[in-house]
């Protein structure tokens, strides 16, 4: 009897072209290019491999409820997600960037109630409760940079790599509120079921991710 193949959940964009070669030196390779294709999943170099592409808010929801075995996220997602319904075994250290409020460049820091505009309401409600700060949620699904200028909120929580996308809509960086890398997630019950090429995956990627140290 064949095995019910092992589903490992990637997103496409940064994340796909970092992790896509540490996925080699674990010797999981796709047979077809995922970035230049429009189908969601992919047969790799082996048998009992398969790799499906969803967004990446989605990838803690398939490895909770276990239709992915394993999944590649970033930790802002993680948080926001706030579950510890899987393992978190390995950072992959790859898609580095922070996540952090923003504001106006050169604004005063408000009084009061803050207007803030996110797509990661339950990270910045649980930091503004933790800073003693009460603030109004404004959710938003992107574009969060021109929230400000069009005078819906005083603040956004974000991510930020270069900073370039802040600067060019007039707002800078100000609190840390996290680190941001990829990390390896794993279904509680896979970790069980399919538990050798499990852990023959998670350590031959730990060994890509320290050779790359
Ligand atoms: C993120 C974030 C910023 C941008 C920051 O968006 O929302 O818009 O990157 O990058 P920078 O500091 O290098 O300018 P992303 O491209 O991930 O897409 P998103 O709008 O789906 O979040």
């Amino acid at each position: 009897m064949r095995s019910t193949p092992l589903v490992i959940a990637l997103t496409k964009g940064r994340i796909l072209e970092e992790v896509l070669p540490l996925f080699e030196q674990a010797n999981i390779v796709p047979v077809e290019n995922i970035a230049q294709s429009r189908k969601l999943i992919f047969d790799t170099n082996l048998d009992n491999v398969k790799i499906m592409v969803i967004r990446g808010s989605d990838v803690p929801t398939y490895v909770e409820f276990g239709s992915a075995d394993v999944g590649v996220v970033g930790n802002d997602l993680l948080l926001e997600y706030g579950s510890g319904g899987f393992y978190e075994p390995l950072d992959l250290k790859i898609a580095k960037c922070r996540l952090m409020t923003a504001q106006p460049i050169g604004a005063k820091p408000g009084k009061g109630r803050l207007k803030v505009a996110t797509k990661f309401t339950n990270i910045a409600k649980k930091y503004f409760a933790e800073q003693g700060q009460q603030i109004e949620l404004i959710k938003l699904n992107g574009a969060l940079e021109l929230a400000p200028a069009m005078g819906l909120a005083d603040l956004i929580v974000d991510i930020v790599d270069t900073g370039k996308t802040l600067k060019a809509n007039g707002l800078e960086p100000k609190q840390l509120i996290a680190n941001v890398s990829s990390r390896v997630i794993v279904n509680k019950a896979s970790m069980k079921i399919k538990n050798v090429i499990i852990r023959e995956i998670l350590s031959k990627l730990r060994k890509a991710v320290e050779d790359r140290e």
